[in-house]
């Protein structure tokens, strides 16, 4: 059992890092073999729309034929039984480095077949995490539904992990930030993080069963 974690933050040591790393130690503690990206230390584009991955015949079909930082990735994705993609919400959507990932998983397997049909679907089991400083996920719009959705068609069963109202500044003082109220997001940050970071180790638990 072989378990990727991804870290779509541009921030080590934060909420979605410390998320995934929960994640990953569930699925360890579980029994796979995992490993950790982090995307915002590599140079890769999004999908260049070369069309290489649907050339009948063509040495890259259901394949993303770009040579950059993310190809090892992508093949150790599609390699893995599981994969665990941790993010920030960037105006109600995913990072641009996360989505130039998506584009590049997501295009291969989709043959544009009439029937709808997908590449060989992979049986690859997903977990993605969602932090974002809006108290409650309706306020980013259906952004996971529409994830996993995708996900689901050409990967395997996902599941979603909303984590709400994090805790963004570890002094509130220094910066502009007057919607904010520094002890209720300290107090969030105490009493409720650490609940979420269990259910991110649970999560990667059941993954990685
Ligand atoms: C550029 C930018 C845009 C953001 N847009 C949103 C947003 O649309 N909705 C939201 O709930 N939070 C938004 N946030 C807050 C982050 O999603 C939130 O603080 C997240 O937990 C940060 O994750 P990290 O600590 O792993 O970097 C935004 C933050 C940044 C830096």
């Amino acid at each position: 059992m072989k378990v990727i974690g991804i870290n779509g933050s541009p921030r080590k040591g934060w909420n979605s890092d410390i998320l995934l790393d929960n994640a990953l130690e569930g699925a360890a503690a579980a029994g796979a073999e995992v490993k950790k990206y982090n995307l915002f230390d590599l140079k890769y584009t999004g999908c260049l729309s070369c069309f290489a991955c649907k050339r009948i015949d063509g040495p890259e079909y259901r394949r993303c034929a770009l040579k950059d930082d993310l190809k090892p990735v992508i093949d150790d994705i599609m390699d893995a039984d599981a994969l665990i993609v941790s993010l920030p919400i960037y105006y109600g959507d995913a990072p641009g480095a996360v989505r130039n990932l998506y584009e590049r998983l997501w295009f291969p397997p989709n043959i544009y077949s009439k029937e709808g049909k997908v590449a060989s679907p992979m049986k690859t089991k997903v977990g993605l995490i969602y932090t974002m400083g809006a108290p409650d996920p309706k306020f980013n719009g259906n952004l996971a539904e529409k994830d996993k959705a995708i996900f689901e068609r050409f990967f395997g069963p996902t599941e979603v992990l909303n984590v709400t109202d994090t805790y963004q500044f570890t002094d509130y003082s220094k910066y502009t930030s007057s919607m904010f109220n520094p002890e209720a997001k300290k107090k969030r940050r105490e009493e409720v993080f650490p609940a979420d970071c269990k259910k991110a180790y649970e999560m990667g638990e059941r993954l990685a069963r």
